[in-house]
């Protein structure tokens, strides 16, 4: 018997609807972004980002089950991110699936969005695409997190370090505005790092050698001192230069800890999730190396969507979770 899961996202900027089935095919997925809102302001508004999830959920849940052809009443069941997020966001989404699990009489669970995030990694990218297997290492780079996890079965984790500062996204965020980039910082970095030269500037990196923890704020300081330096000069700023040698840096020191966490604990594969995630830079640099097979998720399923609540979802029913309608959201729920 095949498992059918319909989930919501809703802890950020991202209205998202999703069904899934065994949590690997899917079916349907639609994401009402609201990045050009909020671009507005150079980041999330957290008041404007829950008003827009009101106005998008029911359209975005409708039209994920037009295009999946299925009804509510043949989902096994409701998933929903309760944490981490935004509160005024993941109550948003939390009490409409609440609304939908009680309409349709199906039972509601409530998913960690940083499991979320790993389980992407799940989703086939074509029909004979094999999971993923245990034991690995995830890195887990978005907008709000930056951890090295061991999983050495279905959600089962074992939290190796994380960032002591800035997440990697946060960090692209807050560079790619000190260079004029707009917002979000990532892809902008992304597309000017292209045509720049990684070496241009030498940049620190934080080793924290002994720990697997990360931190980026000495990075994104020293860029501001350089932009800084340059301005006072009276130079242009060479924006393509700065934003390679900053995205060098970042995922040498990414890639470098997690190679080194794979190698200490023998896993036999390594997998990349969160929006930094769709960096083709890091895609790159993780997979020039042949010791471990590497699993990142197909870009449109990196940054925030429901695909992936879905997908963790089904391991979640499988284990016997099922929550009540009165579950409350958890804005700062570590994924350990
Ligand atoms: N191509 C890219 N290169 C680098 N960073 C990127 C890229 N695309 C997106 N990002 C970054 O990913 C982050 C968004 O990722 P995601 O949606 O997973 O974060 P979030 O949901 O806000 O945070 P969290 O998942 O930690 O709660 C942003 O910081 C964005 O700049
Ligand atoms: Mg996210």
């Amino acid at each position: 018997m095949s498992t059918r899961i319909l989930a919501l996202e809703s802890s950020c900027d991202e209205t998202a609807c999703a069904v899934v089935i065994d949590g690997r095919r899917l079916l349907a997925s639609s994401v009402a972004s609201q990045m050009e809102i909020h671009a507005r302001y150079g980041g999330v508004f957290p008041e404007v980002a829950s008003r827009q999830h009101v106005l998008s959920l029911v359209p975005v849940v409708r039209q994920t089950l037009q295009k999946a052809r299925l009804s509510l009443d043949e989902m096994d069941a409701i998933a929903v991110t309760r944490g981490p997020g935004l509160a005024g966001s993941l109550v948003v989404g939390l009490n409409a699936a609440k609304g939908l699990a009680l309409a349709s009489s199906k039972p509601l669970l409530g998913i960690n969005h940083l499991e979320g995030h790993l389980y992407s990694a799940w989703i086939a990218a074509f029909p004979a695409d094999p999971p993923p297997y245990f034991p690995l290492i995830a890195l887990l780079v978005s907008g709000g997190h930056t951890e090295l996890i061991l999983m050495t079965d279905h959600l089962t984790y074992c939290r190796l370090g994380g960032t002591r500062d800035d997440a990697a996204g946060e960090a692209f965020d807050k560079v790619a505005r000190l260079l004029g980039l707009p917002y979000p910082g990532g892809p902008a970095i992304e597309q000017a790092a292209a045509g720049g030269d990684p070496q241009a500037f030498a940049l620190p990196r934080a080793w924290l050698k002994g720990s697997w923890d990360f931190s980026f704020s000495g990075l994104k300081t020293a860029v501001l001192r350089l932009v800084r330096q340059l301005e006072k000069e009276g130079k242009p700023l060479p924006v393509a230069d700065l934003a390679a040698s900053f995205q060098a840096a970042v995922v040498e020191v990414l890639v470098g800890k997690t190679l080194q966490a794979a190698r200490q604990f023998q896993v036999r594969q390594i997998l990349v999730a969160g929006g930094v995630s769709a960096n083709q830079a890091l895609r790159a640099a993780i997979r020039a190396q042949d010791d471990f097979p590497v699993r990142i998720p197909p870009l449109g399923l990196c940054t925030d969507n429901a695909a992936m609540i879905a997908a963790a979802a089904h391991f979640r029913y499988l284990s016997g979770q099922r929550d009540p309608l009165d579950i409350e959201i958890r804005p700062s729920w570590p994924l350990t």
